[in-house]
């Protein structure tokens, strides 16, 4: 992937935490809280649900297994007073994510913070897979995400607080092959971020209620290697440059609410968080940054 094709950036990008989102800045800010993790098992959503404890909220992490979090949750209980839970459960599951989330509020109450890590990239061409497989990755990566939202909707609406955070990812943003499972149900996460966030909006709740939707960055692990080829692995491998603990990090810091001007929005961990935020919510709505867009020919606009 040639990175002229789509522009150099020309402000540093960060690929480890630092500043505002170093460990020791989160401990205490989520104290109280109960955050749902998916996907927690292991590589970025290990690393969200180890944040989230260290921040001080107590965690339920979810996999398709109890056997699978087992590392997960041992780190997340090193962090004093800090309660975590492991639940077996597939979040394509309608029944199995209902019965969770009812066990999870029967163990915990409300849920205060829920992040849809949980997603999968087949990386094949459309050549080379059947229907079943391409929805399959649309039913864990999009009807999931959408599944657990409307688990927490009501309860989060009813309280008025709630913080709802979903990775999408830069594919969302780029056109490539060998991922259109992956690219349009990432694309349709961060529209249904934004469009969710408008419905708060609409009801004056913005300042309580936060949706937000991360590219992580580029983390080497299982999604990247589980389905390439050695060289396909040897091409890509210089574009993975950042630690999982950015995005986890990154979770926690939003999920404390010190970035509400984002709510809504596409963040990609590796820019300057308090940066991006100075220039606040409408500005960013404005000028149609950090969400998905199209343009038009001069003179065309997008009108309704
Ligand atoms: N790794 C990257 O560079 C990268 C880049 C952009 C976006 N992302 C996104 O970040 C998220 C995490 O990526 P990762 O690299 O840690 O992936 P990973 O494959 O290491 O972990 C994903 C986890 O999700 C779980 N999972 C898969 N299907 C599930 C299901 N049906 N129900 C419950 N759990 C299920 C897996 O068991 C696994 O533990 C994904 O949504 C991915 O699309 C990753």
């Amino acid at each position: 992937m040639d990175p002229k094709q789509f522009g150099v950036s020309t402000l540093p990008y960060r690929h480890e935490p630092s500043g505002p989102i170093a460990d020791e800045l989160l401990v205490g800010s989520n104290k109280g809280k109960l955050a749902v993790v998916t996907g927690a098992g292991r590589g970025i959503g290990q690393a969200i649900a180890i944040a989230l404890a260290r921040s001080s909220a107590n965690v339920a992490i979810l996999d398709l297994s109890v056997e699978s979090q087992e590392r997960t949750k041992l780190a997340c209980q090193k962090f004093e007073g800090v309660k975590v839970e492991a639940y077996k459960c597939d979040i394509t599951d309608v029944q199995g994510v209902r019965d969770t989330f009812a066990a999870i509020n029967r163990t915990f109450g409300p849920v205060d913070i829920l992040v849809n890590n949980a997603g999968v990239a087949h990386g094949k061409l459309a050549f080379d897979e059947t229907f079943e497989t391409f929805w399959k990755a649309i039913e864990i990566n999009f009807k999931g995400t959408m599944l657990c939202i409307y688990e927490v909707l009501q309860s989060m609406r009813q309280r008025k607080s709630g913080c709802i955070i979903n990775m999408a990812s830069r594919a969302a943003i780029v056109d490539m092959p060998r991922g259109i499972s992956y690219n349009s149900s990432k694309a349709a996460i961060v529209r249904a971020t934004a469009s969710l966030q408008e419905e708060f909006e609409l009801e004056g709740l913005g300042q309580h209620l936060q949706t937000y939707c991360l590219h992580p960055g580029g983390v080497w692990g299982a999604m990247a290697t589980e389905n390439t080829s050695i060289e396909v692995q040897q091409q890509i491998r210089p574009i993975f440059k950042d630690v999982p603990e950015l995005c986890g990090n990154t979770v926690a810091y939003l999920a404390s609410g010190r970035a509400k001007e984002l709510r809504g929005h596409y963040f990609d961990c590796r820019h300057e968080i308090e940066r991006v935020c100075s220039f606040g919510y409408e500005t960013l709505k404005q000028y149609g940054l950090y969400n998905l867009g199209m343009k038009f020919l001069p003179g065309y606009e997008n009108e309704p």
